[in-house]
């Protein structure tokens, strides 16, 4: 890395207004908000309005984020969207976004690497103003999971949420910003968690609609087994090259899919629950979405303070998964 790192200098998130509680799923596929509770920790998600695309939620939580950073969409060089569920195949939600914010100088693209997406994209802007290519970038993860999970599935559809997150990318003080980042895949265990329809493999026709393929496909276990291992790692690995160890991490803000995950992770690693931040009981898996929705819950709670070493990090569909340690820069003081 060159001598410039980058920091977030603001942050914004947007989650949609309809909550679906676990006693509304009751009445709609055969579970309880018992089992939910006590296998997920989640209560209850946030649902988009039919009107609102991946892009809506996207913007909400872009212009939120500009505002906090006091940057205007103009400044903008390179716009990075992570996403899952992208407005459409094509073009990329990052454009869309690009055009709705007026962000007329910047590049944009979209990047796909699961739930972990928007730990990959903090990674690449980053990049981006260590190497000189750009000096103002966006970040976003935003969903609308709730588009593509089949709403008959007691496996899949208790678990995610409709949700953003943005976050503005400069250059900060020398120290702090991106200390050091890991980024990981295990594309063996790709059929683990997939859409398997839509794309050229299998495009859209009949049979694969009465198939359900155009619906999220889970093996829930194995998923659980890889989560709990690449977290634990990913921690480990991620500190180390920010030459720290898991004692000196001063917070730690997980993927939100499941408390179960969370718990027996951060249980491995030592690291007291007052130092982890938890919203998937406000939210259920966001996706993309939940890293930066818990980053920023944990700043507005006052839980994050200037100079904190901060670790993200999350898993998902690829398989991928990804860590980043930060030294938080809130150059502006407190909101
Ligand atoms: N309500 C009631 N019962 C249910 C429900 C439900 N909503 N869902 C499953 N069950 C049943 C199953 O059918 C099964 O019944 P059976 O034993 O009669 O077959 C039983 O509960 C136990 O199922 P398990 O799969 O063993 O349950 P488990 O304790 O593993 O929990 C869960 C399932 C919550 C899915 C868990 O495995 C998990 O969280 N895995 C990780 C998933 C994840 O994080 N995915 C997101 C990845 S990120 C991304 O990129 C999208």
């Amino acid at each position: 890395m060159s001598n410039r790192r980058a920091g977030i200098i603001g942050l914004g998130v947007y989650a949609p207004e309809k909550i679906l509680t676990n006693e509304e799923l009751e009445k709609m596929v055969d579970t309880s908000d018992e089992w939910i509770r006590t296998r997920t920790g989640i209560r209850e998600r946030r649902i988009a309005a039919p009107e609102q695309a991946t892009s809506d939620l996207a913007l909400e939580a872009a212009r939120r984020a500009l505002a906090d950073a006091a940057v205007t969409a103009g400044e903008l060089d390179l716009i990075i969207v992570a996403t899952n569920t992208p407005d459409m195949l094509f073009p990329a939600t990052a454009c869309l976004l690009q055009n709705a914010l007026g962000a007329e100088r910047a590049g944009a693209f979209d990047l796909l690497a699961g739930c972990t997406g928007f730990i990959y994209a903090l990674a690449a802007g980053s990049q981006f103003i260590a190497g000189g290519g750009a000096k103002t970038v966006l970040v976003v993860g935003a969903e609308t999971l709730s588009r593509i999970v089949n709403w008959r599935d007691r496996n899949t559809c208790v678990l995610f949420g409709d949700g953003a997150g943005a976050a503005v990318l400069r250059e900060v003080p020398d120290g702090y910003g991106m200390l050091a980042f890991r980024l990981g895949a295990e594309g063996s265990g790709g059929p683990l968690l997939c859409l398997p329809a839509g794309g050229s493999r299998r495009p859209a026709d009949r049979e694969t609609v009465e198939q359900d393929l155009h619906y999220v496909h889970m093996n829930g276990r194995e998923v659980f087994k890889f989560a709990v291992r690449t977290m634990e790692e990913g921690t480990r690995e991620v500190t180390r090259e920010a030459g720290l160890t898991v004692q000196d991490v001063d917070f730690l803000i997980p993927h939100q899919a499941n408390i179960r995950i969370i718990d027996a992770a951060v249980r491995r690693l030592g690291i007291p629950a007052e130092r982890v931040l938890v919203n998937v009981d406000r939210y259920g898996n966001t996706s993309t979405a939940s890293v930066p929705l818990a980053l920023q819950e944990a700043r507005r709670e006052g839980r994050i303070k200037n100079g904190d070493h901060v670790v993200l990090v999350g898993f998902g569909a690829g398989l991928t998964w990804a860590a980043a340690a930060l030294k938080w820069f809130d150059g502006r003081g407190e909101e």
